[in-house]
Parts: structure tokens; C-alpha cells; sequence
């Protein structure tokens, strides 16, 4: 698995103001928003591209333009969902389906309860967008979902991984032979007893929509 932990300043600026308590939800919003956009950049570094032949207004020349059948971007609700906009202002072009996990607090356990997806995702690239790589059990079950349908390339992107999750799901996704790249802003110290990414930014959900 490629491991991608975004070294910019802009990203820590804004990854400092998301953990920041203080930081109210519409801004939480905007800046995760706007992290995504950013982080999708480097995500995007290895989309698949074909040459087409142009006329500019001076001469005939080639270019690249994102090859068919477009990227599918998937966000895993709830959180994921305040990641979508920000991705596919970067890909217009993307398609979306939608995978619905819920983590049990008492084993952490990740299971689906949602999902508004191609059946066949055979060939297709995917984006899975999770702001919060913790025990790392929600993005294994999500992997294992769309390798089943057939997808045969992932890229996770996430706004703060755990240490503990990396390893979990280089373990998790190291026997399904599809290559996984993870894309995240920052890589934190560890998790509490809780399953909470230290220092981390508390459950991004209820940060992004209020507690419910
Ligand atoms: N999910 C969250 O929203 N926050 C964490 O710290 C861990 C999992």
C-alpha cells in the first residue's frame, strides 16, 4: 500500500483549525471542503488520461484528457459525505456512489447499512472518501465491498489517519492483489481506548453536522 501524508503548509493550517475545539460547524464544513480539494490534487496524481488530438487557435497539437469510464467517487456516510463537494469540484466529471458504515463503539466493528453504487466496478478507479483513518475497520469493509464488485484500483482519502489504521489496513487489503494508495493530511500520534484518533479532531461527523 502507497502511503501519502500531505506535507504542505495550507494543509496544516487548515488541519490545525479542523482540531481545534473552538471551530464551529459551518466552518468546519468550509475547511474540509477545501482540505479535500487540495488533498484530491495528490489523489488524482495517477488518473487515468488519453491522448486526443486539439486545433488551439495558433496549431493542431495532442492532450490529455481523463480517459472513460470515469472515476467513481465514493463517500462513506455519514462524515464522508462533508468531503464530496470538495472532490468533485476537482472531478466534475466523476461518478458518485454512496456507502453507508456505521462502527459499532463497544467492538468498533464496521458494518454496511447503505449503498448506492454501480453494481459492476470492474476496471473503474476509486476514490473512497473517509476524513478519519482510526482502527481502520471501516475503510477495510469498505475496500473489501468494492474489490467484490470488481474494482481493480482505490485510493483512500482521509483527513487525519492513526498509526494503528495504516497498519490495519495494510493487513486487511494485503491478500486482494488490487492496489491501494492512501492519501491523508496528516498522520496523528495513536488512538485512545475509544477507538479516537489523539490528537485528532473528535468524531468529524458530529463536528461537520452537530450531534445526533
Ligand atoms: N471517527 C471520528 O470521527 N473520529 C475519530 O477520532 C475516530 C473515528
Amino acid at each position: 500500500m502507497k502511503v501519502h501524508v500531505a506535507n504542505h503548509p495550507l494543509i496544516s493550517h487548515k488541519i490545525t483549525v479542523l482540531r481545534d475545539e473552538r471551530t464551529d460547524s459551518p466552518t468546519f464544513r468550509l475547511l474540509v471542503s477545501e482540505l479535500v480539494t487540495l488533498l484530491a490534487y495528490e489523489a488524482t496524481r495517477d488518473v487515468r488520461t488519453k491522448s486526443i488530438s486539439i486545433k488551439t487557435p495558433v496549431t493542431s497539437t495532442t492532450g490529455l484528457v481523463m480517459a472513460d469510464p470515469q472515476p467513481v467517487v465514493v463517500p462513506i456516510l455519514r462524515a464522508g459525505l462533508g468531503m464530496l463537494d470538495g472532490m468533485t469540484k476537482l472531478l466534475p466529471t466523476a461518478q458518485v456512489g454512496f456507502l453507508g458504515m456505521v462502527r459499532d463503539e463497544e467492538t468498533l466493528q464496521a458494518s454496511t447499512y447503505a449503498n448506492r453504487l454501480p453494481e459492476d466496478l470492474s476496471g473503474r478507479q476509486v476514490f473512497v472518501l473517509d476524513p478519519m483513518l482510526a482502527t481502520g475497520g471501516t475503510l477495510i469493509a469498505a475496500c473489501q465491498y468494492l474489490i467484490e464488485r470488481g474494482a481493480n484500483e482505490i485510493t483512500a482519502i482521509c483527513l487525519l489517519a492513526a498509526p494503528e489504521g495504516i497498519k490495519a489496513l495494510e493487513e486487511g487489503i494485503k491478500n486482494s492483489g488490487v492496489p491501494i494508495t492512501l492519501v491523508t493530511g496528516a498522520l496523528d500520534e495513536k488512538l485512545n481506548e475509544k477507538g479516537y484518533i489523539v490528537p485528532g479532531l473528535g468524531d468529524a461527523g458530529d463536528r461537520l453536522y452537530g450531534v445526533v
